[in-house]
């Protein structure tokens, strides 16, 4: 097995990152394949917390090369600032360790601007966006008005097409009664940007085609997670990505047939943040214990996470959607001392039992969940290092899970921390 692909299977937030360093411990490269710095993962290594937007997470493993691929979007001052800050954590980051795909788009400060004014003129009808740019600047690249990294690299070009890309964009954000943005107070910086990135700028589509040639691992790190895809996702509240494993391929630049394996990431409840139809959701108080807990609030944003039990209806669609075969479970631990779980295992709909998640918000918004209620348990799991020792109870979880997603688990967290997991088997090795 050679390529991994890692994949959330709700909305986001499954504690990829974690479940993705763990395994990187034995990946030659870490990919990033869409998204932007709407993402962040927080990593606990030696009881200091590190929060990453762009840098892909298996920056700290010393063996690992980490890879931006074209189909992220990047905002090239996140970028840097996270390159400057990892070197002053003595790290060494150099075009060896990090490479950037001079295809991938770049977030410019109107696209910002505009995400923000949107949300702002859109009032109770706003997405609840993380106002990174990440929408505007992938609207852009399909309407062919996009800057590639390597195009800063190439200042004359970059200056005519910036004029007629801004007069256009000013327009628009005079429009939604926003400020508009000088030419003066993009293009020198840009430029700088250009100058700084270029080292790390390469066809990263050869790299990766060479890499899995020569039998090297490669871990693909999806962002967000199925239900924010902007095709299969719960539209209009989504990211302006697909987030699916098949994007991979897409988003760095390797056929298909390359993916060896689709891990899906699946958190022991649910949670999203932003605006959206949720069916399982819990809005009293059990809701604010599982967040104050699970410390759920957005590591871009800091906004409070909406959480809610398991909703194994939506992770069997995530199953299907992204053709995973390995599950990891994570943040059990958050579960501990509930005296009772529920797991959703299907839908009323309408007077009819259905096991699917329709298309239309009007449809997902009359769903009511169908709950298997399962015993909690008591203990804290953190320090649990073998399978057989967990609870009957959590086994019961476990099992429950399972069964009823007809994967296989290979890993389970259990806490923050890397030593936090049980590794059932790693699918980097045979
Ligand atoms: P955008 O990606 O900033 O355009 O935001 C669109 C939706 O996706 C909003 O509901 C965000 O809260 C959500 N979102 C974007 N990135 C993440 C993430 O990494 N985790 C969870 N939700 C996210």
């Amino acid at each position: 097995m050679s390529t991994l692909v890692i994949v959330g299977t709700q909305w986001g937030d499954e504690g990829k990152g974690k479940i993705v360093d763990v395994l990187t411990q034995k990946a030659d490269y870490v990919v990033r394949f869409q998204g932007g710095n709407n993402a962040g993962h927080t990593l606990v290594i030696n009881q200091k917390k590190y929060i990453f937007h762009l840098i892909p997470s298996g920056i700290f493993w010393p063996q690992t090369v980490c890879v931006i691929g074209n189909g992220v979007v990047v905002d090239p001052e996140v970028l840097i600032n996270e390159i400057e800050k990892l070197k002053k954590e003595g790290l060494k980051i150099d075009s060896d360790k990090l490479l950037v795909s001079e295809k991938a788009h770049t977030i410019m400060p109107y696209h910002k601007a505009l995400d923000l004014a949107r949300e702002k003129k859109a009032k109770k009808n706003k997405i609840g966006t993380t106002c990174r740019g990440i929408g505007p600047c992938y609207e852009d690249k399909a309407a062919r008005k996009g800057f590639r990294l390597i195009d800063l690299t190439y200042p004359e070009i970059f200056k005519e097409k910036l004029k007629i890309v801004l007069e256009e964009k000013n327009f628009i954000l005079k429009y939604l009664n926003a400020e508009i943005i000088k030419f003066e107070d993009i293009y020198e910086r840009y430029i700088k940007y250009g100058e700084y990135l270029k080292p790390y700028l390469t066809d990263v589509s050869r790299v990766l085609w060479k890499a899995k040639k020569e039998g090297m691992k490669i871990l693909f790190e999806g962002a967000q997670g199925t239900f924010l895809d902007i095709d299969h996702g719960t539209y209009p509240y989504v990211t302006s990505s697909n987030t699916l494993a098949g994007n991979a391929c897409c988003g760095a630049g390797l056929g298909p047939l390359e993916i060896d394996l689709v891990l899906g990431v699946v958190k022991a409840y649910t949670t999203r943040v932003g605006e959206g139809p949720f069916p399982t959701e819990i809005k009293d108080k059990l809701g604010d214990h599982l967040r104050t807990k699970g410390n759920e609030y957005g590591s871009t944003t800091g906004r409070p996470r909406r959480c809610g039990w398991l909703d194994l209806v939506l992770v069997k669609t995530a199953v299907r959607l992204n053709s995973i075969k390995a599950i990891a479970l994570t943040k059990l631990d958050v579960l501990s001392g509930l005296e009772k779980i529920k797991i959703c295992i299907g839908y009323e709909y309408e007077g009819k039992v259905i096991d699917y998640l329709p298309s239309s918000l009007i449809e997902m918004s009359k769903l009511k969940p169908i709950y298997k209620d399962l015993p909690g348990w008591k203990e804290d799991l953190k320090d649990i290092k073998k399978f057989e020792n967990l609870p009957k109870e959590t086994k019961l979880y476990i099992k429950t899970i399972e069964e009823y997603l007809e994967v296989p688990l290979y890993l389970i967290s259990t806490g923050p921390e890397r030593e936090n997991c049980l590794i059932l088997k790693n699918p980097f090795e045979n």
